[in-house]
């Protein structure tokens, strides 16, 4: 990914990523910064979520299904209108890097750095056909970055929501996540799908979005794992890995190619493998996990409607196998804490966002927490691998004002 706002020091991050606004290491951050910065108070401040995939991986941009949760760590924005036309941006993970960016002149390569995602949505915004003017807006995180849980699309949605409202523009949400993608894919440039934003603008409290990529209908389907006596416990495997987007980009391209040889507008339009048995063996296996896993979404919702989230558990871990095996994403220290995860007693466990690095995520029971991360703990320094931070995560409200 480009370059993003500097992280929190990791603990401060992490000791936060459960909590609400209004606690220590986020909004007041931001509200406070905006003081500092510009002199005044803000006119209001605005929190976007960071979401955790439950299940549903590299389907998005293929029209399939998804199925993210919103987590109570994310992005706050603190921001006021402005009369010069410009957009002023400071964030506290990024000390000194302000920005300062004339609205008249923007164009997708203008704004680099991470500048260029706030930016990006005013770009998008005023080629969707918005008019706004200028605002100062002070930026705090309280999300790991690299962890796989969408810091980017965070802060795409919490600055799209100030500068909506700042200015009285009423977007429906399922729009106001098209113009963020649109910021991150035509102006800072990464291809990725809809899932993050939606997640960000959609979920809400005690629940999953399960989305349909192709209709854009977004379905809330009932996650209170605290209420079955389970716990959903996030695992940063802090591994980072350089080849982030090259790989992303090429999967994406393997699954346009897989469609076109079968003659398919997307792989969403494939619901047996047995279809796929003319495509090459690379095509054919990148193919058989989007086909496969749209069908583990549906499962998967399906069980959470009934109220079964424990019998989740092998979707979750077939889903992260056909990562692994067939679209290779996962990585070393991925497949080891799904590993020593289940051994201890999780009902499954699976790779998290996009891969190549980042977060696991655990269905656990609550009484095997402690084992469960002890265990993957004692597999890391086995390996010899930083020690990975485990955090209980519960399914929290999409983005809002939050002062
Ligand atoms: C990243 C992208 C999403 C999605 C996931 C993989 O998070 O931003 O659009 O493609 O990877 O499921």
């Amino acid at each position: 990914m480009p370059a993003e706002p500097r992280p929190l020091p990791r603990t401060a991050a992490l000791e936060v990523a459960t909590g609400q606004p209004g606690q220590p290491g986020a909004p007041d951050g931001a509200a406070g910064l905006f003081a500092r910065q510009y002199g005044e108070e803000p006119r209001a401040a605005w929190h976007a979520p960071g979401r955790v995939n439950l299940i549903g991986e590299h389907t998005d941009y293929n029209d399939g299904f998804v199925l993210p949760f919103a987590i109570g760590a994310g992005v706050t924005v603190a921001a006021a209108r402005r009369d010069d036309g410009e957009l002023v941006l400071a964030s506290r993970q990024a000390d000194g890097a302000d920005a300062r960016i004339a609205l008249g002149g923007l164009a997708p390569g203008a704004v680099t750095g991470w500048a260029a995602y706030p930016a990006g949505v005013a770009w998008a915004l005023q080629e969707a056909g918005y008019q706004f003017g200028g605002a100062s807006v002070a930026v705090d995180s309280d999300l790991a970055l690299g962890a796989g849980l969408s810091s980017s699309a965070a802060l795409e949605c919490a600055v799209a929501l100030a500068l909506t409202e700042l200015y009285g523009l009423s977007v429906p949400r399922p729009q106001l996540a098209a113009i963020a993608r649109r910021a991150e894919n035509d102006f800072v440039g990464a291809p990725t799908g809809i899932m993050d934003q939606s997640a960000a603008l959609l979920c809400q409290a005690g629940h999953a979005l399960l989305l349909d990529c192709r209709s854009g209908i977004g379905t809330a389907v009932p996650l209170d794992p605290g209420a079955v006596g389970l716990s959903l416990l996030v695992i940063d495997t802090r591994a980072r890995h350089a080849h982030v987007d090259g790989g992303y980009a090429a999967r994406r391209q393997a699954c346009e190619e897989a469609a076109a040889a079968l003659g398919v507008r997307s792989l969403r339009d494939i619901t047996d493998s047995s279809e796929l048995a003319g495509l090459d063996p690379v095509l054919r296996r990148r193919a058989r996990h989007v086909v496969t896993e749209n069908s583990r979404v549906l499962a998967t919702a399906t069980l959470l409607r009934e109220g079964e989230l424990a019998r989740t558990g092998p979707l979750l871990t077939a889903s992260h196998a056909s990562l692994r095996d067939d679209f290779e994403v996962s990585w070393p220290e991925a497949n080891a804490t799904v590993e020593a995860a289940i051994e201890a007693g999780a009902c499954g466990a699976r790779m998290t966002g996009g891969g190549f690095g980042g977060s696991v995520v655990a269905l656990v029971p609550a009484e095997s927490e402690l084992r469960v991360r002890a265990a993957v703990a004692a597999r890391f320094a086995r390996e010899g691998w930083t020690e990975p931070v485990c955090t209980v995560v519960a399914p929290s409200a999409g983005a809002r004002r939050v002062r």
